[in-house]
């Protein structure tokens, strides 16, 4: 008889501690981050070995923060790094903005500032000053500009551990994409993708672990729908 061998492709069922943070804290600080790509974030942060740390690109008002920084390791420090002068499209739209008030209070609010470490600045002069310990998990979620993608990959790749995990926001954004592959030599394997945030990792722990098979199968799924919609543009073209 032959036994058919299951693998446990869902995606991780949330914790009650997750949900908890996600509804009553980060859900209302105002950015972008969705609900999926926090858990993503949330879970991998898990991995992170005590001995290494966590960096991160882009805080905005710190919605990918704290889903770091809660999800990690008592001993595992964030490193938060933003100018904290607004997103690009407020830049770009002239308003000015200052996020660091809220970022501040939001990590208080959430329990998480004793494991966080707020780097007002921006990341390649941030990346000339660190002194480790090495990276288990690297987000990269500054400008989505494709000079502003490779900047944050030269500056940070040197200091990632050798099964350290990098993370892209907006990965989709052709800017982003063009940035990525710009790279993609230089990168770990690619592990998967969840809502808009594309991972890269060497690490079979975690390529085995659930929330592995969770990105993979989402990215996937991403790349049927990449297809499905290529193929639609095609024919839509011949027939106008
Ligand atoms: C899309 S927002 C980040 C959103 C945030 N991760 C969240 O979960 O809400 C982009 C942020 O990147 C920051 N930024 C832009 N250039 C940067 C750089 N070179 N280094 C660090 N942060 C940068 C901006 O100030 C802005 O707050």
């Amino acid at each position: 008889m032959h036994r058919i061998k299951t693998f446990g492709i869902s995606k991780p069922d949330e914790s009650e501690k997750f949900r908890k943070l996600f509804d009553k804290h980060i859900s209302g600080f105002n950015g972008w981050l969705e609900r999926d790509e926090a858990f993503f974030l949330y879970e991998l942060s898990k991995m992170v070995e005590d001995e290494l740390a966590i960096v991160e690109i882009g805080s905005y008002e710190g919605k990918s923060t704290v889903a770091l920084s809660a999800g990690s390791k008592e001993n595992v420090i964030t490193h938060a790094i933003d100018p904290h002068t607004g997103d690009i499209s407020e830049v770009s739209a002239g308003i000015k903005v200052d996020t660091y008030r809220n970022f501040v209070s939001n990590l208080l609010a959430s329990g998480v500032s004793n494991k966080v470490v707020v780097k007002r600045m921006y990341s390649q002069d941030a990346a000339k000053e660190y002194k480790g310990p090495p990276i288990g998990l690297l987000f990269i979620d500054g400008w989505h500009t494709t000079d502003a993608v490779i900047t944050d990959i030269d500056s940070w790749l040197p200091y990632l551990d050798p099964h350290g995990i990098v993370v892209f926001d907006d990965w989709g954004d052709a800017e982003v994409w063009a940035g990525i592959s710009d790279r993609l030599n230089n990168l770990p394997k690619l592990l998967g993708a969840v809502g808009k945030d594309l991972a890269f990792t060497n690490s079979t722990k975690i390529q085995q672990s659930p929330i592995g098979v969770f990105a993979k199968r989402t990215y996937t799924r991403l790349r049927i729908l990449n297809t499905l919609r290529a193929i639609k543009m095609t024919l839509r073209r011949k027939l106008i």
